[in-house]
């Protein structure tokens, strides 16, 4: 069966010390995991080398990488530098990235090929804005971001991704998809994938939901066939509710 994942994405949050803080905290509670799900967090990128010194039963993944090796590109993160922090997963596309930093869709796909080039696990985001739901796009929305960011990998990489479904309008806002819309779009998901790749691909590969996940209602979003977890924001900022949703499964 496929892997359950629950994914904290602590965006630009906490200095070093209140971040190694935040990470014991985190890594203390696994000890109370009533599930086998894998638990991440996603620290910023300055924190990593000191906060992987105290995890021992939490993995770690960055928020983003560079799309380039390496060279003249000042202020940038490489897959290289990430792997050797000791990170396993790499957050990419979130919709923050796109927005603000306006990622388009083949860079996207050049900084999921360096990291699956050092064996870093991308946390694929995809997801639409409201507008794009209300005007009845969303499915051709975020097939467009799954297929321009992914479709182009084999068979044997395709494994390696977790994709993370966020719609737009939920992420930060407090108004969650129901979890009808949360199944609905997670099986639309697996099924564009398993049209391209076999059913047998497509049940391998998690699926999260993210957008305003909290402890209040992650049991009713991961209780849906599709959903296999969470990336989480602002309640992952707090060591006892990330690991109430952890044990939501
Ligand atoms: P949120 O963020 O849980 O604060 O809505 C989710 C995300 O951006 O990954």
């Amino acid at each position: 069966m496929r892997q359950k994942i629950v994914a904290g994405n602590w965006k630009m949050n906490t200095d070093l010390d209140s971040g190694i803080a935040l990470a014991k905290a985190v890594n203390d509670s696994a000890s109370s995991k009533t599930t086998d799900a894998i638990m991440i967090i996603a620290p910023p990128s300055t924190h990593l080398s000191e906060i992987q010194k105290v995890l021992t039963d939490v993995k770690m993944s960055t928020q983003n990488c560079a799309s380039e090796e390496k060279g003249a590109f000042t202020g940038e993160v490489s897959v290289d530098m990430i792997k050797s922090t000791g990170a396993e997963y790499v957050i990419i596309g979130h919709s923050e990235r796109r927005e603000y930093f306006n990622e388009d869709s083949a860079t996207l796909a050049k900084k999921v090929d360096l990291c699956l080039s050092r064996s870093l696990r991308p946390i694929f985001c995809i997801g639409e804005v409201l507008s794009e739901r209300e005007s009845n796009e969303h499915f051709n929305v975020v097939f467009s971001q799954l297929s321009d960011g992914l479709f182009h990998l084999s068979e044997d990489e395709l494994k390696n991704i977790v994709v993370a479904y966020e719609p737009v309008w939920a992420i930060g806002t407090g108004v969650t998809a129901s979890s009808d819309q949360a199944q609905e779009m997670h099986a639309f998901i697996r099924l564009k994938i398993a049209e391209n790749y076999g059913k047998e691909v497509a049940d391998s590969i998690s699926i999260l939901y993210g957008g305003s996940c909290k402890p209040d209602n992650a049991k009713e979003l991961f209780a849906n066939q599709d959903v296999d977890g969470g990336l989480i924001g602002g309640a992952s900022l707090k060591a006892e509710d990330f690991i109430q949703i952890v044990n939501a499964f």
